[in-house]
């Protein structure tokens, strides 16, 4: 059913939602809700099969994707075309991978909505950063062994956004370490940490496809790491968590995969 604007409404809604890692039994109630009524949903490439399958039949779906090297959209014309289908239609969600706010450009695009006076929720998904270390059996604290975990970014682009990580700080003040967006970038990540005085013995488990029936793990130290990956032809998507914490990988259970789709 289209929800039309009343005549008197200078634009509709938009929900940024998020879809959580992949797994659609960890999408949240109020997300399954929004993208079942809205008029327009506009997607990420991340968002899972199954997810998409729960958008209302009758709505216009955006594919906005972007994957490294492959921008399907910039980001200017992806705030563009939330604002114009804001302007047209009652409920537009916007549906991202994990969290819109966790390395997902949920507060650019939130910014830029409340710049044009367009009304703006966010919905919190569970990011990837837990779920996919929580699925491999890897909890990001512990009491014994971690009791502080910093969520960083291993894309190496530094520049007008962002700026440079500084691995040698991270490796001295955080003791469990998950990093998104870092397979690409392993090789100086590794070597920037090891330069901040982490250990060449120290864990590292990589999660690829978190949650979803494909799940795969990759478990080595810095010292290793880079020759596995390129051994396996481990590849993005994956969010790798390092310290004494992935000790627990093979002692913790892991979690059943979602159901094949
Ligand atoms: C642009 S960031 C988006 C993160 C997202 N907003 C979140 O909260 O999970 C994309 C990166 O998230 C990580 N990622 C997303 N989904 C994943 C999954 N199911 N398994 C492993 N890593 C995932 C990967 O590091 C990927 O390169």
């Amino acid at each position: 059913m289209e929800k039309t604007l009343p005549l008197n409404a200078i634009s509709g809604k938009v929900y940024l939602v998020g879809a959580g890692p992949g797994d659609p039994g960890l999408l949240t109630l109020k997300a399954k809700s929004l993208i079942g009524c809205a008029d327009v949903v506009i997607y990420d490439a991340l968002v899972s099969p199954p997810i998409l399958a729960c958008i209302n039949p009758e709505a216009e779906q955006i594919n906005a994707g972007k994957r490294r090297g492959r921008h399907s959209k910039l980001q200017g014309e992806t705030n563009q075309l939330l604002i114009e289908k804001a302007r047209a239609h009652a409920i537009v969600v916007r549906l991202k991978g994990g969290d819109p706010f966790v390395f997902g450009r949920g507060g650019e695009e939130m910014a830029a909505l409340v710049e044009a006076g367009i009304s703006v929720e966010v919905v919190p998904g569970i990011t990837s950063g837990i779920a996919a270390p929580a699925y491999a059996g890897i909890p990001v604290t512990h009491r014994e062994s971690g009791s502080s975990v910093t969520f960083v970014t291993g894309h190496e682009a530094a520049g007008k956004y962002r700026p440079r990580v500084n691995w040698r700080a991270i490796a001295q003040g955080s003791e469990t370490i998950v990093v998104y967006m870092g397979v690409h970038n392993l090789p100086n990540i590794v070597s920037e940490l090891q330069a901040g005085g982490l250990a060449p013995d120290t864990p590292i488990a990589l999660i690829r496809w978190g949650t979803h029936p494909s799940q795969e793990e990759l478990v080595a130290t810095l010292e290793t790491v880079v020759t596995k990956v390129q051994e396996k032809q481990f590849e993005a998507p994956a969010i790798a968590v390092i310290g004494k914490i992935v000790n627990w990988y093979g002692i913790l259970p892991k979690n059943q995969p979602a159901t094949p789709w």
